[in-house]
């Protein structure tokens, strides 16, 4: 390398020294989850419950969210043996309500949580489930269930707790969304779109609550091995299964380390796994900035990152293509015989 190549070489690195050491003046104070309320909508299964856990590990009190009372109870007893502390105050307390059903119901089975374990510091919305089909075999109806559980109730559970986190000028709120909530996939057309809702939702609320101190992450797991995600297989296209394949099945317990470690440190994207890296930066797009190492990252990758993707969109064609033509002449032996 010439002399003026080191030199470039040096500067470079001097730049992303001082970067690093700059990003935290924009970061969020991180929020401690010792002795904080977590309350996680969800919380009696898959990546809700190890959300649970591992606040609990870290010494919070924890309230699980869920409808069916039996699963609660058992994912109570299950989260409990985590307890740390020794003195009776870490404690896990369940509420068993319908969140995509009504407001005042909603509002009233906080309230109660709030009364037993206090102010909720952290809310984790995981509430949330899938449907996958191509557009026309998909009911009018699973659409709109799409949006209730997968956005309402979002919304229900948010509203209810943020007047008390602005009294109190503290607080995360986490929106766990989807890959799909990044990208429209092949037979996802009606849980894309409700997990796109909770993107816009996110930005305009991180807008409204950051001078009150509550900072807002929106996480985007790929596919999570959890009975959500063994119950959705059953009806997902091939289509679907072999372009979801490509970014392979993580644990809930992995998915969970990586949504709580951004929570606490107030990041507004959690992405897990390289492809979600790659997907969060390539989508970033008008979102609030946490960390100016992050947002120069941005700024440097999109254009190579949407090259990327071109490759991947080519992909998807030719697998949604190939499924096609396999369906073609399946219909047309059927025809024949
Ligand atoms: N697993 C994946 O591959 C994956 C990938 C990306 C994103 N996600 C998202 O991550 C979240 C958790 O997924 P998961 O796979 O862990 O799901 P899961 O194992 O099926 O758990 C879903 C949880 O939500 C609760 N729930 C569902 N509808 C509810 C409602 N109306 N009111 C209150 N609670 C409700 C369920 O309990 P009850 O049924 O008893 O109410 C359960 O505790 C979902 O939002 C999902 O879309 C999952």
């Amino acid at each position: 390398m010439t002399m003026w190549g080191w030199v470039a070489l040096a500067v470079f690195i001097v730049f992303i020294i001082i970067l690093y050491l700059l990003s935290p003046l924009i970061s969020p104070p991180p929020l401690k989850l010792r002795d904080a309320h977590v309350l996680v909508t969800g919380g009696s299964s898959g990546i809700g419950k190890a959300l649970a856990i591992q606040a609990v590990k870290q010494g919070a009190r924890v309230t699980l969210v869920a409808r069916n009372e039996k699963k609660l109870e058992e994912a109570k007893q299950e989260v409990t043996t985590y307890v740390t502390s020794q003195d009776k105050t870490q404690r896990v307390h369940t509420v068993s309500v319908d969140l995509s059903s009504d407001y005042p119901s909603v509002e009233k089975a906080f309230q109660e949580a709030e009364k037993t374990l206090g102010a909720v510091d952290f809310l984790i919305n995981c509430a949330g489930t899938s449907v996958a089909g191509r557009f026309e075999d998909l009911s009018i109806s699973d659409f709109k269930k799409m949006i209730d559980i997968n956005y309402m109730s979002a919304v229900h559970a948010t509203r209810a707790i943020v007047p008390a986190m602005k009294a109190r000028g503290q607080g995360r709120i986490v929106f766990v969304s989807s890959q799909a909530g990044q990208i429209g996939l092949f037979g996802f057309t009606a849980y894309s779109a409700s997990k796109f809702a909770l993107r816009g939702l996110a930005e305009a609320l991180q807008m409204e609550v950051k001078p009150y101190n509550i900072y807002l992450t929106l996480a985007f797991p790929p596919d999570t091995d959890t009975s959500g995600y063994r119950e959705e297989q059953k009806t997902k296209p091939l289509e679907t299964k072999l372009i979801s394949e490509t970014s392979g099945l993580l644990t809930a317990e992995n998915v969970a380390t990586v949504i709580l470690s951004d929570t606490v440190v107030g990041k507004f994207f959690s992405s897990i796994s390289l492809d979600g890296i790659m997907l969060s930066n390539l989508t970033c797009g008008f979102s609030p900035v946490t960390s100016l190492m992050e947002a120069t990252q941005q700024v440097v990758t999109m254009g190579l990152f949407r090259i990327i993707s071109l490759f991947y969109l080519a992909h998807f064609e030719r697998i949604i293509y190939r499924c096609k033509l396999q369906r073609d002449s399946e219909a047309g032996s059927k025809k024949q015989s």
